[in-house]
């Protein structure tokens, strides 16, 4: 994609066998696609199977359906994801930190990608489920990732022609059958507790639309395990990328922990209190900007359309993707640097800046994903101090539709009287990060004071 950008611009396609596959870079392309829902469909799972199978259970959900279904499922989904719902979910929230980060001590080096990932199904199954059963949320994340493994591998034959993709059909179906016992297991298991849960699950249990219906068990199935797929990898991933930045970038770990502790004085942040921390918001956004956790996505348009000089017939998949359009220089200057200030000064467009994708179609976590990070970090910066383990190497590599920090992410814990230190790392995330740019003071505004140091020029 990002030969594909410096070399075409704004619009690009690959076509072999007669097969075409569309990119759109730029903004307007992006609103275009996101916004005329009518013309451009979801098909985020390519193979649906048959009527009856597990697989076509599990992948109906709001990520596939459009049209009216889209938006009535949509409705019903949202509920328990609005603003006014969070405050158990805050609460829940803040136990399952302290939880993490009394599991830790000062000293030990930890892979934060496999602490963040566990964290997260955790935090997916008792907020989102009412289920604090350790074992059948680990299931069930380690299911969701092979059967989201298959489902990319399966369906990136209904993008090119690929005579192996077809060989791991029986597979996708049958860790479809086995997911789908595990998500209804999990609702049954929440319907045994009884009373309906401040959990999402419980309240979508009882949410009906306007002529009074609600959802059955085999739409509870396809809804929940988008849910669970959707929240716990990105969120996990995101956790993880920032730790990563703000561990190479010292400065700017150090003020954040300033920010926190004048604004919080070492006190777990109310709602109220994490919408007032400018410099953590602009350090997520930021995070989310340069490495974001949904690197791309698709649609596919119902009619012809034309992009410039491109004519795409109808059924053309068309790429969006934020990792290269949050890099173009035009729309953030000095892309590969991680600059939280730079958010004092820009307030882009939503198609320039879209790590929620934008439109009728947004992600409905992000104000629930927000939260979750800014308690999250909060909650390790209070208690730690970290460094990346000198030498250890950070690919960023694009699994299905994530940005994944592919090799781990070992760490070094320390105790709140150390410095955060940079240190020097191999692998691919050096293309996405310039990690030079960071000794050089660029927070302008800032004290330049001890606040941070550089390992290798200490
Ligand atoms: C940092 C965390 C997250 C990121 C980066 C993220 C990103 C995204 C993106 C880019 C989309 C659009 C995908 C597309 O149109 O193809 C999306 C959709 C969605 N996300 Fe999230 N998400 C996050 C967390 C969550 C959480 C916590 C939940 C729920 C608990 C969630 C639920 C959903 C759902 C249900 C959709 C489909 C919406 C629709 O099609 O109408 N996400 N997310």
């Amino acid at each position: 994609m990002r030969r594909l950008h410096a070399t075409h611009g704004p619009v690009a396609a690959l076509e072999d066998e007669g097969r075409r596959l569309a990119f759109v870079f730029s903004p307007a392309h992006v609103q275009e696609v996101l916004t005329d829902v009518a013309t451009y469909h979801s098909q985020f799972f390519a193979i649906r199977g048959s009527r009856n199978c597990a697989q076509r259970r599990v992948t109906s959900n709001i990520l596939t359906q459009n049209g009216g279904e889209h938006k009535r499922f949509r409705r019903l989904v949202m509920g328990p994801f609005q603003k006014k719902c969070f405050e158990p979910y805050h609460e829940v929230l803040a136990k399952l930190a302290g939880n993490l980060v009394a599991s830790w001590q000062p000293g030990e080096t930890r892979n934060m990608f496999r602490e963040m990932t566990r964290y997260m199904l955790r935090v997916t199954s008792v907020l989102l489920f009412g289920c604090d059963v350790d074992g059948l949320a680990y299931e069930i994340g380690r299911d969701i990732e092979r059967w989201v493994a298959l489902n990319h591998a399966v369906g990136i034959g209904a993008f090119v022609p690929d005579a192996g993709a077809g060989a791991s059909y029986d597979d996708l179906l049958s860790a479809a059958a086995s997911l789908e016992q595990k998500v209804l297991a999990l609702i049954e298991h929440r319907r045994s507790a009884g009373a309906a849960g401040d959990d999402v699950l419980s309240r979508l249990i009882e949410a009906h639309d306007d002529s009074g219906l609600g959802m059955t068990d085999a739409e509870l199935i396809g809804q929940t395990t988008v849910l669970f797929g959707a929240a716990h990898l990105t969120t996990a991933n995101t956790l993880t990328w920032t730790l990563f930045l703000l561990a190479q970038h010292p400065r700017v770990a150090s003020l954040l922990v300033q920010e926190l502790s004048a604004a919080l004085g070492g006190a777990v942040p109310s709602l109220r209190q994490l919408e007032g921390l400018p410099l953590l918001d602009a350090v997520l956004k930021e995070s989310m900007r340069i490495l974001p956790a949904s690197a791309y996505s698709h649609r596919v348009n119902v009619r012809p359309v034309q992009f410039g000089d491109l004519r795409l017939p109808s059924g053309t998949p068309i790429i969006f993707s934020q990792v290269i359009t949050h890099h173009v220089p035009e729309l953030f200057p000095e892309p590969e640097a991680f600059l939280p200030e730079r958010w004092r000064r820009i307030s882009p467009s939503p198609y320039a800046y879209f790590p929620f994708a934008a439109g009728p179609r947004m992600c409905i976590g992000a104000g629930l994903a927000t939260m979750i990070l800014k308690l999250t970090l909060t909650a390790i910066l209070q208690n730690f101090r970290f460094t990346v383990v000198p030498g250890a190497t950070i690919d960023a590599r694009v699994n299905w539709t994530m940005l994944n920090p592919a090799s781990g992410m070992l760490m070094r814990l320390l105790p709140l009287k150390a410095w955060f230190a940079d240190v020097p790392v191999n692998g691919s995330v050096h293309d996405l990060v310039d990690l030079r740019a960071a000794r050089a003071s660029r927070i302008a505004g800032y004290p330049a004071t001890h606040l941070g140091q550089s390992a290798r020029a200490a």
